[in-house]
Formats: C-alpha cells, sequence, structure tokens
C-alpha cells in the first residue's frame, strides 16, 4: 500500500474561488483548478496557504523562482518610472537586454526584434526567413511545437486535437514537416547509433515530395519538448543545418523551451556545434513578464527590412518595465554562472529520476537535458505503449502531495528553477515517488481522468 497523502480538501473559500473561476473564466484547468496566491523560490501557495513545489517554473518562465528578491526590487523601481511607451520609440532597459542576448550568443547573432510572445517571435522569424529568402514554404519538425496563433499553429505538429477545426485558418500547403530524431520510438523502426540518423536522410526524400521546393526556413525545436523530450543526437542538428543550406534555406531554432541556461547551456544549441540564422526566444528569458523576440544578423535583418511588415512592432513589444526585469533576470544567470549549475543539478535530478525509474515499471524512459527532464508513462516497457491515464493520475496524485508537474499525454515534464537544491530534488524527488505508487493502487478513486487533463483537451493546452 502506498503511504497517505494528505487529502486537497480546499477550503470553503477557495471551493468558491474555483467555481467562481468556472463560471466567469474561460480558460482550461488541470484538476484540481488550485488558485494560487504567493510564490516564493521554488515554493507556491494557494490561498489556503498550502504549498506546493513548482517543478513548472510558472510557464517555464521563472528561472530565478517566484518573485526573486532583486527582481521584485527592480519591476518596485520601474513601476513608479515608467512601464508602458509607444513602441515606436525605445528605452535603455530594452537597449541593455538586446544587448545583452548578444552577447550570450556567437558572433554574428547581433540585431533583436522584440516581440511578446514566443508564437509571435517565431512569426517575427518566420517574416524575416520569408523576406530574406523570397521563399514560401516553412519546413518543421514532426513533434515539434512553435505556439498557438495561426501560422505558428500551422507549423506545430504535436498531435492531438489542438488543430481540430481550424481548417482553413491553417496553411498546410507551406508547412511540411520532416521525422523527429525520436530514438525512443523511432519514426523509421532502426536503433540509434548504427541508423546514422537515417530519419533525416529519410526526410531528405520526403522534403522531394511535400514541398513545393521553395524552402524558406527550418524551423526545429533544439530539444522538441512538448512533442516528448526529445534530445537530437549530436549528429542531427549539423546535420539539419547541412540540409538547410542545401535547400538555400535558414535555419531556425527555437529556444522557447530551453533558454537561458535550463540544459546546463545558456543556449540549448550551443550542446550542437551548430550556429542558427535565426534564434526566437521566450519563456525564460522572459523572466514571465511576455518579452520574447528573434534573433538575426545585421545582414539578413537589413535584408528583410520593409519587407514581409518587418521589422516587427506591436503594441506591447520592448516595454520597459518587462525588458528591465528580463535584463536583471539575465544578468542574475549570467552572474550566478546558472548554466554551471543546471548542468550539475541536472545530474542530480536525472539519477533521482532514474532511481525513479528502477523502482517503477509504468516510467519507461527518462529523458532531458540539464534541469529539463521528462518521464515517459507506458504501459508496458517492453513495447513501450503510452499511458497518458497513468501519467495523469500521476500529476494528480503529485498535485495532492504538495508538487506541480505538467503532464501531456504520457509526458510528465519536471522543470524546476534554476537555483533548485540538491536537497529539493531528493525531496520532491520522494513526493514523486509517492505519487506514483499512489497511481498505482488506483488513486483517486473518484475522479474522471477524460476531464481533467489534457487528454480532455487531446493536448489542446500543450506547452
Ligand atoms: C517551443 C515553443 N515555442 C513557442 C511557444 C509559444 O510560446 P507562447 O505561448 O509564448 O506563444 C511554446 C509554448 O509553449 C513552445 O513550447
Amino acid at each position: 500500500m502506498a503511504d497517505a497523502l494528505p487529502s486537497h480538501a480546499p477550503s470553503n473559500a477557495h471551493a468558491e474561488l474555483m467555481a467562481r473561476d468556472a463560471a466567469r473564466v474561460y480558460g482550461w484547468r488541470y484538476q484540481p483548478a488550485i488558485q494560487f496566491e504567493r510564490g516564493e523560490g521554488i515554493w507556491l501557495y494557494d490561498v489556503d496557504g498550502k504549498r506546493y513545489y513548482d517543478l513548472t517554473a510558472g510557464m517555464m518562465c521563472n528561472v530565478l523562482g517566484h518573485c526573486h528578491p532583486e527582481l521584485v526590487e527592480v519591476m518596485r523601481a520601474e513601476a513608479g518610472k515608467l512601464w508602458h511607451e509607444n513602441s515606436w520609440y525605445s528605452n535603455p532597459h530594452l537597449v541593455r537586454f538586446a544587448e545583452r542576448i548578444a552577447s550570450t550568443l556567437p558572433d554574428g547573432l547581433e540585431v533583436v526584434n522584440f516581440a511578446v510572445t514566443g508564437s509571435e517571435a517565431n512569426e517575427v522569424a518566420m517574416r524575416m526567413a520569408l523576406a530574406v529568402t523570397g521563399k514560401h514554404d516553412i519546413l518543421s519538425v514532426i513533434r515539434g511545437l512553435h505556439g498557438g496563433s495561426l501560422a505558428v499553429e500551422s507549423v506545430t505538429t504535436i498531435g492531438g486535437a489542438r488543430r481540430r477545426h481550424l481548417g482553413p485558418l491553417l496553411a498546410p500547403a507551406n508547412a511540411p514537416a520532416i521525422y523527429a530524431p525520436f530514438c525512443y520510438r523511432c519514426p523509421i523502426n532502426l536503433e540509434y547509433p548504427a541508423c546514422d540518423v537515417a530519419c533525416l536522410t529519410q526526410s531528405r526524400e520526403l522534403i522531394d515530395h511535400v514541398t513545393s521546393g521553395d524552402i524558406a526556413a527550418v524551423l526545429a525545436e533544439t530539444m522538441l519538448v512538448a512533442g516528448g523530450m526529445v534530445v537530437p543526437p549530436p549528429e542531427w542538428l549539423p546535420r539539419l543545418k547541412q540540409l538547410a543550406e542545401a535547400e538555400g534555406a535558414l535555419l531556425v531554432l527555437d529556444e522557447a523551451q530551453l533558454a537561458p541556461a535550463r540544459t546546463g547551456k545558456l543556449w540549448g544549441f550551443q550542446h550542437y556545434d551548430v550556429t542558427p540564422d535565426i534564434v526566437t526566444f521566450a519563456k525564460g528569458m522572459s523572466a514571465g513578464l511576455a518579452i520574447c523576440g528573434a534573433v538575426t544578423t545585421r545582414e539578413m535583418a537589413e535584408q528583410a527590412r520593409g519587407k514581409a511588415g518587418l521589422p516587427w512592432a506591436g503594441t506591447y513589444s520592448g516595454d520597459p518595465l518587462p525588458a528591465a526585469v528580463a535584463d536583471k533576470q539575465l544578468e542574475i544567470v549570467l552572474r550566478d554562472r546558472l548554466d554551471e549549475r543546471a548542468a550539475a543539478m541536472g545530474q542530480v535530478l536525472r539519477a533521482a529520476l532514474e532511481r525513479l525509474r528502477d523502482a517503477h515499471a509504468v516510467i519507461g524512459d527518462v529523458r532531458g537535458q540539464g534541469l529539463y527532464q521528462m518521464l515517459d508513462i507506458v504501459s508496458d516497457r517492453e513495447t513501450r505503449t503510452p499511458d497518458p491515464a497513468m501519467a495523469e493520475r500521476i500529476r494528480l496524485n503529485a498535485a495532492l502531495g504538495g508538487v506541480i508537474v505538467i503532464c501531456v499525454k504520457n509526458f510528465l515534464r519536471i522543470c524546476p528553477p534554476l537555483t533548485v537544491t540538491e536537497a529539493e530534488i531528493e525531496a520532491f524527488t520522494e513526493c514523486l515517488d509517492r505519487a506514483v505508487r499512489r497511481a498505482l493502487d488506483g488513486h483517486p478513486k473518484d475522479v474522471d481522468f477524460r476531464a481533467s487533463s489534457s487528454l480532455a483537451m487531446g493536448g489542446v493546452a500543450a506547452q
């Protein structure tokens, strides 16, 4: 029998808020639909004062944890000065942030076009690719997620129901995709390394058949996170770059989930010997305040100027308050060498999760890089059959036991702040262990899992 977990048992006031949320806010919710009111470091506190490990860093944004004191200080100071301005002017925070971003990138990647969301940043990158090459196809990688606004939805291929009913709002003709280097469930049933990344060789043939031949960009997540935490083998990204070059296309890497430092390097692509033509940033670089963007070379930026609506400037892009906070966050990441910390703590996390895997057959695989890891939940280790219902059951038990993780399909993602300690890793892994055992014992008995998670939405809400 699994240990008893404290039941969630929300107070009456908490339950009433949940009901009011359901009545008036049109949003997708995990169950229980906890109402949070405070955060500090790795901790979240609900309105009853119950605390939870937040292994999602917000929406993968708060790399320093919640309410980092230095960021709070900047926010307080800037709130009294200027938080929004006409986006056809600039401000010193934005200039500094752009300079600091460029300082972390390989030579040449030095001009930043700011946006508000990761989706918008990727659409800016797509505009750039079209403007620079004069071509139209965006070739993406199956299992990639690039956002929910319609142009990037068209190049998002994580499956599920998220594209259902969108009909002509998507642009399928110009959005072909190639195989992912997903070794755990190889799309062409081979084994790495004997396969010599044949998924890419076969993709070359595919390209000939499924594209118009006019490929503007090859767009890829450096690590395909929502689609199953696919960490490409070392040869894949360099060869993808060669493929892009052979097609006369730009290589656009989407680092929304990875930068800064989450994987143990400031940018995920630094694990590979590759420099993209355009890199996009969002979530972690934004500190949670909606400042995202696309970075390219001066030459390409100038080639694109005046075409495809570039440079892009929406109502809120580059506002001073988010720029100040995001810049301070990046300054701290660099000052405190959080890339090295993520690499070291990532090993501790990985070892802890592998112990969990060894203890529970439902955990078929642990994948990830640095402080971004994922448990692949299966009904059968031999066949590697995905078990999304069990994954959701584990997530729910984890939440009831005070640990917030992301569950999309059969993938449970662990994404703590980069400031996480060894003791915290040990403690939340124990909680996860209890959650797995509770789930295996069939708890909770009274929850309709079809209405409880992304299962209900067929992955619509996947981030
Ligand atoms: C890799 C990747 N790119 C882009 C996006 C879209 O970001 P946003 O939700 O800020 O539009 C996401 C969102 O989860 C993502 O995971």
